[in-house]
């Protein structure tokens, strides 16, 4: 994969955020994905590539843009799967809390797992704890292996976990093996990166978020070199209906790293509001910085992407 193509994507996940941006706090989640939907769709058009959404807003009939299946880019050039969130955290968007960021991981042909838009039980750790994780053992187990892995005690762990009620028993038995854990009310991309970078002082990640997230972490778990598993979560037969139709053959399956983001990857971000890792769009009169990250995982290079935005003098994509 064209290596360049990376920083140009970061102009994608820009786009998206510089528009979002203008809703951050407003109360309204609807405008605020429209807005990111809308100038990351404009933004993929100008560059050169064959790009085909894998992961995006859902189905052909229910997203009128970046549907699964949709062509995006200019149509010219090596042929890439895009799973993209324009706007992972809309309710944070909404409300101007942190860790809404823009994201797109892209993938030679064929090196995402086509997630269905159902649940995934989710277990992610950084570089140290590589090999030490198993989905199928009990939270407990899993503490035990992964600090003896980062040669630390279980109650120096840092465990976040999405505040959810179907997160209760979890969270009772983190909290009985002395580990700590910081709850966050959405946003678990965001948080698996957190989990897979040890400044952060996270250690891990676990419980059930969004499958298409889930497999836009395992991206950038790929270049970060940590670790993931994740297991699908069904809520009704028609997501088992939709599962099937797009492949999975086994409900149970556990998924390792590999089998979420294979290949050559990438993985690129834009922070929206303040987050841990990026901070989030900041006006000037007459226009913006932001703050990206693009990750590879052929090198494993992180770039810090801090750009500044003169309005006059750029194309808009919407904003
Ligand atoms: P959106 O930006 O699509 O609202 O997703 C936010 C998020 O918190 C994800 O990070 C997470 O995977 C998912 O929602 C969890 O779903 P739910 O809110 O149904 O528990």
């Amino acid at each position: 994969m064209d290596r360049n193509l990376a920083l140009e994507f970061v102009r994608v996940t820009e786009a998206a955020a510089l528009s979002v941006g203008r809703w951050i706090g407003r109360g309204n989640e609807t405008a605020a994905d429209r807005a990111a939907v809308e100038s990351m769709r404009k933004a993929f058009d100008s560059i050169k590539f064959e790009g085909t959404i894998v992961i995006g807003e859902g189905e052909r009939d229910e997203a009128p843009m970046l549907f699964i299946g949709e062509k995006v880019g200019d149509g010219n050039g090596p042929k890439i799967d895009i799973a993209c969130d324009p706007l992972e955290g809309t309710t944070i968007t909404a409300l101007g809390r942190s860790e809404a960021i823009s994201v797109i991981a892209a993938a030679e042909d064929g090196g995402f797992l086509h997630a269905p838009d159902t649940y995934m039980d989710k277990l992610v750790v950084g570089p140290q704890a590589r090999g030490a994780i198993d989905i199928t053992a009990s939270p407990t187990k899993n503490l035990k292996e992964i600090a003896k892995a980062m040669g630390k005690e279980v109650e120096d762990l840092m465990v976040i976990v999405l505040d959810r009620p179907r997160h209760s028993d979890l969270i009772a038995e983190i909290r009985s093996t002395g580990a700590r854990i910081r709850l966050i009310g959405d946003g678990d991309v965001s948080a698996a990166i957190a989990a897979a970078q040890e400044e952060t002082g996270v250690d891990v990640l676990m419980g059930i978020g969004g499958a298409p997230e889930g497999v836009i972490a395992a991206a950038a778990l790929r270049c970060l070199g940590g670790d993931m598993q994740g297991r699908l979560v069904f809520r009704k037969d028609d997501e088992r209906a939709r599962a099937r139709a797009m492949g999975i053959k086994d409900e149970n399956r556990v998924y390792g790293l590999e089998d979420l983001a294979h290949g050559n990857v990438m993985f690129i971000a834009t922070g929206i509001t303040n987050g841990s890792y990026l901070s989030g769009v900041r006006y000037f009169g007459g226009g913006a910085w932001t703050h990206s990250t693009v990750m590879r995982s052929e090198t494993g290079t992180i770039r810090d992407i801090r750009a500044i935005h003169h309005f006059e003098h750029k194309p808009r994509y919407g904003w």
